[in-house]
């Protein structure tokens, strides 16, 4: 057999979040996790990321950073890229105050989104594209170009398409996409000051529906298009998940793929939980961390205590929940929510946990360490998303043994072995699916959680399996490598 010969190269991911340093979701997750899953291979990856501003500290003197570039006047003010290292990951730093030194999230103010998102985007694409075009010199004279530029979803999506139009300097790109819903969309107007081509304002470039979308402009433009799961990939193509980009999709399909998320088992471990920790073979812990949980959300729960960890919003499918509820209570079942977004949606949880006191209880507001005390003593994990490219919490569940309860679509479907009676003859079962996400689907599958708990041997079964599930990036990591690889060639 012939072996593959060990290639590797340097990468710059492009995008708006990763973690530690900024997280809205599990975008951050993901571009955070990459560099390390990928270094064995051979990869260099380098992230460049908006100076925020929390991040501008990380430019104050001692801190390492030093300007790599820069450019006079970009959208009323000037762009200097910083090279670095924070947070355990290799960063370039776009500093753009007039853009990026403001109250508030990456994407919106104390009155919504910002009004120049296509601009703050558009300038972090346009000084990637720069970095990987003309490639910088990072300290003591050492030259860094990146071989491949790969771009997240649509706040870089403009980064492919100002090296396809202003030329690449020999540096191929991919866009990954982690969610199409999220789609960037701009004015026309702003196509000459964004310096895109005006020849390219047609249906089957640039223009989306009279106006630009950022993320198309990557679509059309990236050497390669992958999304965070092959089902989500499949998905895409239809007019019910694309979102109006299906077609666009369709047309790349042979240059489109999925390669699914793995999730960092290092940071979510149930053995190195500083308080409870447990492991499959002596789940003492888990017992202990449930108690403790039932406590701090004030529950009293003779079934399964289920979990709900999410952005609160139309994506996750929250609002089946009131209706899909009542049975799955009267059954023995309980719930736990953390979550926030949605004014609407959160005042919806809340009214939960008035309704049934003691079985339901809600927490508003983001907290990493109570999502860990959440998975480690849940019994169920609830993913009732209408769509979701990829998913990190069902893998969190998995891990946990917190058993998984998910909409059958996009990467939730891709994660989850359904405890069918085949696959639970098989001892494969790692979860409860169900689809279509509406009330009738949600409801029957949290009586199937209801009756698979109660029946220990089975769900001692599910549980072992769930716990052994291989969800770290190893395997991804090597499909972005081959990815890469197929690139360079
Ligand atoms: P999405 O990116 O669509 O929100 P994912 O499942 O990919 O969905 O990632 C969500 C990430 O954000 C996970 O790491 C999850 O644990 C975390 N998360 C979501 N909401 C909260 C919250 N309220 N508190 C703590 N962590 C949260
Ligand atoms: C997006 C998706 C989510 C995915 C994450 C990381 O936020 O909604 O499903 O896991 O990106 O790729």
């Amino acid at each position: 057999m012939k072996r593959k010969p060990q290639m590797g190269g340097r990468v710059l991911s492009v995008a708006s979040e990763a973690v530690p340093l900024v997280k809205t979701g599990g975008l951050a997750d993901v571009v955070g996790a990459l560099p390390e899953a990928l270094a064995p291979a051979g990869w260099d990856m380098r992230v460049m990321l908006p100076a925020y501003r929390a991040l501008r500290g990380l430019l104050a003197k001692g801190n390492g950073f030093r300007e790599v570039m820069r450019e006079e006047a970009l959208f009323g003010g000037e762009a200097r890229v910083f090279a670095g290292e924070a947070g355990g990951l290799s960063l370039f730093l776009l500093d753009a105050p007039h853009l990026f030194d403001r109250e508030g999230g990456p994407y919106h103010g104390p009155g919504g989104d910002w009004g120049d998102n296509p601009q703050r985007f558009a300038t972090l694409s346009f000084m990637a594209a720069r970095v990987a075009r003309e490639g910088v010199h990072l300290a003591r004279g050492k030259a860094w170009k990146p071989d491949v530029l790969h771009a997240h979803d649509w706040q870089a999506g403009l980064a492919p398409a100002y090296l396809a139009y202003h030329g690449s300097g020999g540096c191929a790109s991919v866009i990954t996409v982690h969610n199409i819903a999220f789609q960037g969309h701009a004015p026309a107007r702003l196509l000459g000051e964004l310096r895109l081509p005006a020849a390219e304002f047609h249906a089957d470039a640039l223009e989306y529906y009279g106006g630009l979308s950022l993320l198309k402009a990557g679509l059309i433009t990236a050497d390669r298009i992958t999304t965070v799961s092959p089902n989500y990939a499949a998905e895409l193509m239809r007019p019910e998940f694309g979102l109006g980009l299906q077609g666009v999709l369709a047309a790349r399909s042979a240059v489109v793929s999925g390669i699914l998320n793995g999730i960092d088992t290092e940071i979510w471990s149930p053995e190195a939980e500083a308080v409870n920790a447990y492991s499959a073979t002596s789940l003492s812990g888990k017992a202990k961390a449930r108690a403790a949980l039932q406590a701090e959300f004030g529950l009293s729960v003779p079934g399964p205590l289920a979990v709900l960890v999410s952005r609160l919003t139309d994506q996750k499918g929250v609002d089946l929940l009131p209706a899909a509820l009542p049975d799955f209570i009267e059954g023995g079942g309980g719930l736990a929510v953390l979550g926030s977004g949605d004014a609407e949606a959160e005042a919806q949880m809340l009214s939960l946990a008035a309704r049934w006191p003691g079985r339901v209880s809600v927490r508003i507001g983001y907290d990493e360490a109570l999502s860990h005390r959440m998975f480690q003593g849940g019994d169920a994990v609830l993913v009732p998303s209408r769509f979701e490219p990829c998913g990190l919490t069902q893998m969190y569940g998995l891990r946990y043994g917190t058993i998984p309860v998910v909409a059958a679509v996009g990467g939730l479907a891709d994660t989850v072995i359904p405890a069918s009676p085949a696959a639970l003859n098989a001892g494969v079962a790692t979860g409860i699916t169900f689809w279509p996400t509406d009330v009738l689907a949600l409801t029957q599958a949290l009586r199937r959680l209801n009756a698979l708990y109660a029946d220990q041997k089975t769900w001692a079964q599910l549980r072992r399996n769930a716990m052994g599930q291989e969800n770290g990036w190893a395997g991804s990591a090597s499909a972005y490598a081959a990815l890469y690889e197929g690139m360079l060639r």
